[in-house]
């Protein structure tokens, strides 16, 4: 089979404003035409599965059957080793309609402590994206990216969105909260592994799909 390549018109399976702005820049040097199921009105899938990969699929093919484009999604989330997991698939809920992310903290932070997981190595967690990108023929690419660190307590740093000022990256002194965007979301020129879950899954994604294309 002719390996795929991503290349002209392609869909970002996601109404979410932020989630697209850090996709388009991570697809600018790359010469992909990008729209947004959000900007073409699409409607939006439940999320109904049980792994992020399986949520990020039912995006993905919502928005190549609808569009008939090549389309990309990303779903991911944050996982508390503690906690069994959790919020993981429901990062997004835990913060409530408001996306209001002060009390989704606080509540990591609460549970952390109703475990007695005081000591940096009672507080692992990670961070996952999985990326789908679904051609309108049915061929579909999983990518995903991980990246390791500890729940810290009082939240640091004003940058990033969601949980980024309470997890501390391993091999670092700052939060993602306290780091630039480029530091945090930044794909490498030297080929050395980014930072974040995304841009990780990102740079497995651009070497498959994307590498021929490079302007
Ligand atoms: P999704 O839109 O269903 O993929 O939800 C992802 C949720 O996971 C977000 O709303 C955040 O709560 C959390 N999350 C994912 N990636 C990050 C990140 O890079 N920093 C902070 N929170 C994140």
């Amino acid at each position: 089979m002719t390996p795929r390549t991503l290349s002209g018109r392609i869909v970002i399976a996601t109404h979410n404003k932020g989630k697209l702005a850090e996709m388009r820049e991570l697809l600018a040097p790359y010469g992909v035409d990008a729209t947004s199921a959000g900007e073409l009105g699409l409607p939006e899938p439940d999320e109904t599965g049980f792994m992020f990969s399986e949520n990020a699929a039912i995006k993905s093919r919502a928005a190549a059957a609808a569009s008939g484009l090549p389309a990309l999604a990303d779903d991911s989330g944050v996982c508390v080793d503690a906690l069994d997991g959790a919020p993981g698939l429901f990062s997004a809920n835990w913060a409530g309609p408001g996306k209001n992310f002060a009390p989704a903290m606080a509540r990591v932070e609460e549970e952390l402590r109703k475990r007695g997981a005081t000591a940096p190595e009672q507080r692992r967690a990670h961070f996952v994206s999985a990326l789908t990108v679904t051609w309108p023929d049915g061929h579909e690419e999983l990518f995903e990216g991980r990246v390791f660190g500890t729940i810290v307590w009082p939240p640091r740093g004003p940058r990033g969105f969601g949980y980024d000022p309470i997890f501390l990256p391993d091999g670092h002194a700052r939060t993602f909260g306290e780091m630039e965007s480029h530091e945090k979301h930044g794909v490498p020129a030297d080929g050395s592994e980014a930072l974040s879950h995304r841009a990780r899954a990102f740079q497995k994604l651009a070497s498959a799909l994307l590498a021929k294309n490079r302007a």
